[in-house]
């Protein structure tokens, strides 16, 4: 069975969903917060110890202007709500992305992190304002500027995600088979699921289901 230490999640298909079902794009994000709840559940029940989570892409502020708000509002209530929740459960929130939204999410955002940082049942990667490119591009302009060998080793130190190992399992729910912009580096070997369903249908019935058949999955690295 092979070992299942970080899933890293691209959910997608919110804005479906809410067209679908309740005629807005706005409301299909809100019922995907109940998704987000019940993987993260499901998570610390299967003992894994890193959850990362793509919820706002630097290519996302494309995005009429109205739902890039509402997203933001969603995410900061959400917080401001669940964040003492989340510290009993002895979870660490940890932001990786370029943390350039309002004031007042900068600050709940640094609030949340410092306040679970000790936390150690569960770190929780939320990928916000996050561009694959951008960080390997960011982290080779200050690797050459200290002057450090150009190695994997010493880039990877530079990247957003330093410290956390590599996901094993990568998941994107809604029906596309495509990375658009996660974890270029983080994903070289991950075993990938793509997932038909919408974000906000996706449970953890699901989830376990991909998990089993990851573990399974012979895993080569090169080898045979
Ligand atoms: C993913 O759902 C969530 C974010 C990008 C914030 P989408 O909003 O991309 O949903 P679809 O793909 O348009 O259905
Ligand atoms: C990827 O979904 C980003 C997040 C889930 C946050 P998108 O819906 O933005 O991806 P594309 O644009 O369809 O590739
Ligand atoms: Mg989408």
């Amino acid at each position: 069975m092979n070992p299942l230490n970080h899933v890293a999640i691209i959910m997608d298909g919110n804005g479906r969903w809410g067209l679908k079902y309740k005629n807005s794009r706005n409301e299909g994000h809100k019922a995907g917060l109940n998704t987000v709840e019940k993987i993260i559940k499901e998570t610390i029940r299967q003992k894994i110890k890193y959850l990362t989570l793509y919820a706002f892409s630097t290519e996302n502020w494309n995005r009429p202007k109205n739902e890039i708000n509402f997203l933001f509002d969603l995410l900061e209530n959400f917080l401001s709500k669940k964040i003492e929740e989340l510290n009993k459960q002895n979870i660490k929130l940890n932001i990786v992305g370029v943390k350039k939204f309002s004031t007042k999410l900068n600050k709940l955002l640094n609030h949340s992190e410092k306040k679970t940082s000790k936390n150690t049942r569960l770190q929780i990667n939320l990928a916000l304002n996050y561009g694959s490119k951008f960080e390997i591009l960011d982290a080779f302009k200050k690797l050459s500027k200290n002057g450090d060998k150009i190695n994997e080793k010493n880039l990877t130190r530079y990247l957003q995600t330093k410290n956390i190992p590599d996901p094993e399992l990568l998941i994107r729910t809604g029906d596309k088979k495509r990375l658009s912009n996660f974890l270029l580096w983080q994903l070289a070997y991950a075993e990938i699921f793509f997932e038909k369903k919408l974000w906000p249908d996706f449970d953890e019935k699901d989830y376990i289901k991909i998990i089993k058949k990851y573990k399974k999955i012979k895993r080569n690295f090169g080898n045979i």
